[in-house]
């Protein structure tokens, strides 16, 4: 805990954190990891909107609210995952709401409550999360980004209801909210996965924010872009395709952050566990050494609690609730950092 303190008061402010739910398995080792091992906590299930808005405009931050509370408990900040995504809505969505009253009245109303409910300390929000479509290509407008994707809370069962996105009111709802209810030094963050490197879907991520500072009027300094980064010793960005990605948004004013890094493994061999632990301490690399990105966070901490299933061997600690390569790896980074090399 202590090399971290000294990495964000070299880097003027660092989070690396990992996620948590209070019905995950074996609190005492959660609560070493998230007083030792990490000073940053999201819930990994516990703010999305099923959890949060049960009935519409019924408010309930329960789950929300106790995960940020354990943090605090741990000495640790929080961030918020997330106020809008088209997978794990209440029951209630989409019914009969039309998509302009999701766009004026909906999406507002849950985004104000959230934020407004969690308070000011929250460090960032994933205001959207994975709106944009995985068969994007380069040249792309924001609009034609957004269209892309095919699944929306409006969207019928045949896919055929895509009204909500005739134009991207949607997300300048959200993020126009999100100005008006998070703290004065609380990030607004697209978060999306497959990015980072110089691939369609990031260019059309950057587009998206571009979009939303422009026709939002959200200042680049309150933007971030959240790389989920689910990835596997095939499919990862490398540390110079990520360290340029940070730099356009550096150069922008905004922040980038790592928001959801697991490496999955074909076998959980020491052999890949090496290559793992390469990966894992690139990614953090790369963060560490750019001004623009300021959040770390992995997802899951343990192989047989997370959500790829033990076999992937995709987290920093093992299934017995040791630290695996990648564990140490990060620290030897975290350490190098510090000592100027
Ligand atoms: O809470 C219910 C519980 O009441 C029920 O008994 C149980 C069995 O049906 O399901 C529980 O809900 C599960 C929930 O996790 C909480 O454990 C859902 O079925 C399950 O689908 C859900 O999975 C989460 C997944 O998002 C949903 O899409 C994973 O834990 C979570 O790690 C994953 O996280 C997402 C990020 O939010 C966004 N980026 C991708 C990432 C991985 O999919």
């Amino acid at each position: 805990r202590s090399t971290l303190k000294s990495v964000a008061e070299k880097k003027g402010e660092f989070y690396f954190g990992s996620t948590y739910d209070t019905y995950d398995a074996d609190a005492s080792f959660n609560q070493n990891v998230f007083s030792t091992f990490f000073n940053h906590v999201v819930a990994e299930n516990g703010c999305k909107w099923d959890a949060t808005e049960p009935s519409r405009g019924t408010s309930d931050l329960t789950e929300c609210l106790a995960v940020q509370s354990y943090a605090t408990t741990n000495g640790a900040t929080f961030r918020g995952h997330n106020t809008f995504w088209h997978s794990q809505t209440p029951t209630w969505l989409p019914g009969s709401i039309t998509a302009s009253d999701l766009v004026t009245n909906v999406i507002p109303q849950h985004v104000q409550q959230e934020i407004q409910g969690m308070g000011a300390s929250v460090t960032s929000w994933d205001v959207v999360n994975e709106i944009v479509g995985d068969g994007v290509s380069n040249g792309m407008t924001a609009l034609q980004c957004v269209q892309n994707k095919k699944d929306w809370p409006t969207q019928t069962a045949d896919g055929s209801n895509t009204a909500l996105v005739t134009d991207l009111s949607f997300v300048h709802a959200a993020f126009t909210t999100a100005l008006q209810y998070a703290g004065p030094n609380t990030r607004l963050a697209i978060n999306d996965y497959n990015t980072g490197g110089s691939d369609a879907k990031t260019a059309c991520v950057l587009a998206v924010l571009a979009d939303i500072n422009a026709n939002a009027a959200i200042p680049y300094n309150r933007l971030a872009v959240g790389f989920q980064s689910h990835i596997s010793p095939t499919t990862f960005v490398s540390k110079a395709a990520l360290t340029a990605t940070f730099a356009k948004l550096a150069a922008l004013g905004a922040t980038a952050m790592i928001t959801e890094l697991d490496i999955a493994l074909p076998s959980g061999t020491t052999a890949y566990e090496r290559l793992q632990a390469a990966i894992w301490g690139d990614y953090l690399d790369a963060c560490l050494y750019s001004s623009s990105c300021v959040e770390f966070i992995n997802w899951d901490t343990r192989d047989d609690l997370s959500w790829l299933g033990t076999s992937e061997a995709g987290t920093l600690f093992d299934s017995n609730g040791n630290p695996k390569v990648a564990a140490f790896e990060v620290q030897a980074r975290l350490q190098r950092f510090l000592s100027g090399a």
